[in-house]
């Protein structure tokens, strides 16, 4: 609890400088085709599911159809397997001229055209991920490319690239050449992902190269997966929760809602877990055909707006207790975000009584303070006092999401 308050005050008094481009000031909402959609090529077998230019502009068509850009998602963003296996004559990154027949340009060029913005997908080594090319020896290059085509994000992974020096070098070669084209590039990195199986990332340096950064293993669609990103983050959120915020956030991967992976409960878990955590919301589901429960879960207001407070700071684990882990997470307003996971797969709904005065930050119930259930259903608890006590009733593998909010 002591290092707690600690690392309050620091997040207040001394933020480390972020990355100056004006971008992610809250963190990154949209889609990815990434875990979804894998590296799926075979257009022939299964056109409707592999990745071509086809596949953007449905997920386009239904980010503005669904009611996704309303809610907040913007970025339309294309993973690994988008390029031809060479380089063209001039040595540019060109896109599979089967599966992209019009080109990057004219691709971007549809999803502006639907107010959406458009992310792509590079790498720091000499290979991508699944062994397209690289962009080492050609970052200047490159990001004058991005920025002809119209590229708003660029996810820069960090495959084939095995010295630890030339990777931080590689990653912040490239945040200087995507300033240096003039466009307003979000840079999405994984470098300390590749980074901790050999030494501690220098997260002041991270913050001022990248907008968000990938710490941790790829996410997959199981709850396994989803807890194994949630544990190490709280394991490491000394190092991690100080150095988010505006213009700067860790990023634990995609949701993975909507897909076959996760029960209701553990969707709610999720999504509020990562608004929790101030994670970038980066969707990778199918948007052409998703459960109505998902989708509302998806586009909740409420849990939106913690993920995108203002005040920009990451939320923490506070502690462990019978099966259920507590977080919170402070709010502009002043307002605390509350969430309270039951870690216990058996059984079935166990309560959860929250004492106000154990919370660190129990001073936004002094003297008294309004209490929102968003989840596992939305509810006006009313008006609490610092003495008061809150119980909430959790699934296995659910989650309570409530806000608190100063009653001056
Ligand atoms: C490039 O960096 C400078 C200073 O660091 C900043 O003022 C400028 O807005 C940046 N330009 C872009 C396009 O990101
Ligand atoms: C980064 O840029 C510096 C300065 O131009 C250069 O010496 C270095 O080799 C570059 N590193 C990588 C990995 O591109
Ligand atoms: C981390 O990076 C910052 C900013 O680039 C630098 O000033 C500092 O010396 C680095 N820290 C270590 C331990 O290398």
């Amino acid at each position: 609890m002591i290092y707690l308050l600690v690392l309050l005050v620091c997040v207040s008094v001394c933020p480390v400088q972020a990355l100056d481009n004006g971008l992610a000031l809250t963190p990154t909402m949209g889609w990815l085709h990434w875990e979804r959609f894998l590296c799926n090529t075979d257009c022939e077998n299964d056109p409707d599911n592999c990745i071509r230019e086809k596949l953007y502009m449905q997920m386009a068509d239904a980010m503005v159809a669904e009611g996704w850009l309303e809610a907040g998602y913007e970025y339309v963003c294309i993973d690994d397997c988008w390029p031809h296996h060479q380089r063209d004559a001039q040595g540019r990154l060109q896109a599979d001229p089967k599966r992209f027949p019009s080109g990057i340009k004219k691709l971007a060029d549809y999803i502006h055209s639907k107010g959406l913005k458009f992310g792509i997908y590079g790498d720091v080594g000499s290979m991508t991920c699944a062994g397209y090319p690289g962009s080492l020896g050609f970052y200047e290059q490159d990001a004058k490319t991005f920025a002809e085509w119209g590229v708003d994000l660029l996810k820069f992974d960090g495959c084939y690239m095995n010295d630890m020096d030339m990777l931080e070098a590689g990653y912040k070669n490239m945040s200087k050449a995507l300033n240096q084209t003039g466009r307003s590039i979000l840079y999405s990195c994984e470098w300390p992902l590749y980074e901790w199986p050999h030494r501690q990332p220098n997260y002041t340096a991270i913050r001022q190269t990248c907008n968000h950064w990938r710490n941790y293993n790829d996410v997959y669609d199981s709850w396994s997966s989803i807890q194994s990103i949630v544990d190490w983050t709280a394991t490491h959120q000394k190092i991690l929760v100080p150095v988010a915020g505006p213009g700067g956030w860790n990023d634990p991967d995609m949701l993975v809602l909507g897909n076959f992976g996760l029960t209701h409960d553990q969707q709610q878990s999720q999504m509020a877990l990562w608004a929790i955590m101030a994670a970038p919301l980066l969707m990778s589901n199918d948007l052409r055909d998703m459960c109505p429960k998902s989708k509302a879960l998806l586009q909740n207001r409420r849990i939106i707006a913690i993920s995108q407070d203002p005040l920009g700071q990451q939320g923490y684990q506070v502690g462990k207790a019978f099966g259920f882990d507590l977080w919170e997470r402070p709010l502009s307003g002043p307002s605390l975000a509350v969430a309270v996971v039951n870690r216990q797969e058996l059984g079935g709904p166990r309560a959860f009584p929250l004492a106000i005065a154990t919370l660190p930050s129990w001073q936004v119930c002094d003297p008294k303070c309004n209490v929102t259930q968003i989840l596992p259903t939305y509810q006006e608890l009313g008006v609490l006092a610092l003495d008061g006590k809150l119980v909430f009733k959790i699934n296995p593998s659910g989650t309570a999401l409530a806000t608190l909010t100063r009653i001056k």
